[in-house]
């Protein structure tokens, strides 16, 4: 059998982010294009990839017919209308998070995408986090029992953003694994958030959304706390697991805690303590396994309209958390 081509795909955006998917596209895809506005950007990495065409002008990059994917890594504003083009020019999309900021948006990308059968991923990092793999698997399989709730701390002092608030930089991360895990709708969304640095924009929010199913869950977002804390916290009424992005050798730990009581009807609640286990978790690079899924998305394998739809049910519950921060 003969093996299949390398995927032909270009990127736009090679910025602090960009750069790392770059590397990854080079080693994984075949790289032909790349688009940066910035001159310096340009010349640095014309000079690290002198396989691959350079421009300015996404236009350009969009217009050859041989390319057949885009990787969309510039500032968030521009994620709706560049995603759109390039799904209007028959590419399938891996674009950074949010693929767009309001629902609407995200909905258009979504049908163009499914009217056309291209890939839109959203690059929701976190999802192909081993750690967060697991967290799934300890969910869906029922180890923890009924999951009762989920709650994110993503804090540290900085990086002290200017364009988008905590919500859309740090939640976004947050909400799409809540999402993953629980795989259902949220019917309440609530945000409190202040901005006490740069007026208009929250630096510090604090998010509770429940579940059709009665499952609750929360975020703390701020870059101004005296924690750097990056962990996802899920409580089920046998097992409660923690997945803790800052520890190296102890990514997930699972505890054998939680509470019972003799009679269900007239029995005292009483906790129980048992073993606390650390799950092998894989160490391979988040971004690379992302990189990889929308190849294999590409290549068939995988549901490309799940994937999208995903993505959509982020934006739509980030809107109307921004309503509520608003209201
Ligand atoms: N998944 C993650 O963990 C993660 C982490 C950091 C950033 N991000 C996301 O990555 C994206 C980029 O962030 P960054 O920190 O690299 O930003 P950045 O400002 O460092 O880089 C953005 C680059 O895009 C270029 N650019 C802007 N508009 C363009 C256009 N129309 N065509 C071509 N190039 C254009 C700029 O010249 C710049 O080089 C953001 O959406 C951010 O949310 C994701």
């Amino acid at each position: 059998m003969e093996a299949l081509e390398p995927v032909r795909i270009g990127q736009a955006g090679l910025g602090a982010w960009g750069k790392n998917i770059v590397r990854n596209l080079d080693d994984l895809a075949h790289l032909t294009w790349i688009c940066d506005q910035t001159e310096a950007r340009r010349n640095e990495f014309a000079r690290r990839f002198p396989g691959a065409r350079i421009t300015p002008d996404y236009d350009e990059m969009l217009a050859d017919p041989e390319l057949e994917a885009v990787v969309i890594a510039t500032p968030v504003p521009t994620h709706y209308a560049l995603a759109k083009q390039a799904l209007e020019a028959g590419k399938h999309v891996m674009v950074e998070k949010p693929p767009a900021m309001r629902a609407t948006e995200m909905d258009e990308l979504v049908s163009l995408a499914a009217e056309r059968d291209l890939v839109l991923m959203p690059g929701h990092l976190l999802l192909y986090h081993p750690g967060v793999v697991k967290l799934k698997e300890l969910v869906d399989s029922g180890e923890l029992g009924e999951v009762l709730c989920v709650y994110g701390n993503r804090q540290n002092l900085g990086i002290v953003r200017t364009n988008e608030n905590a919500l859309w930089s740090l939640g976004v991360h947050d909400l799409s694994v809540i999402l993953y895990l629980l795989d259902e709708d949220p019917e309440v969304a609530v945000a409190y958030g202040r901005d006490f640095l740069t007026p208009g924009v929250e630096d510090v929010v604090f998010c509770y959304l429940r579940f059709p199913s009665g499952k609750i869950a929360h975020m703390h977002l701020s870059w101004l706390d005296p924690h750097k804390m990056r962990k996802m916290t899920v409580v089920g009424n046998e097992k409660m697991v923690v997945f803790d992005d800052m520890e190296l050798e102890r990514k997930v730990t699972v505890y054998e805690k939680g509470p019972w009581r003799q009679s269900a009807a007239y029995g005292e609640w009483q906790t129980r303590t048992g073993d606390i286990h650390i799950p092998k978790v894989d160490t391979s690079e988040p971004l690379r396994l992302e990189c990889q899924a929308f190849l294999d998305l590409i290549g068939g394998e995988g549901d490309r309209r799940a994937v999208a739809e995903d993505g959509a049910m982020v934006v739509r519950a980030l809107d109307r958390l921004t309503e509520s921060l608003r209201g």
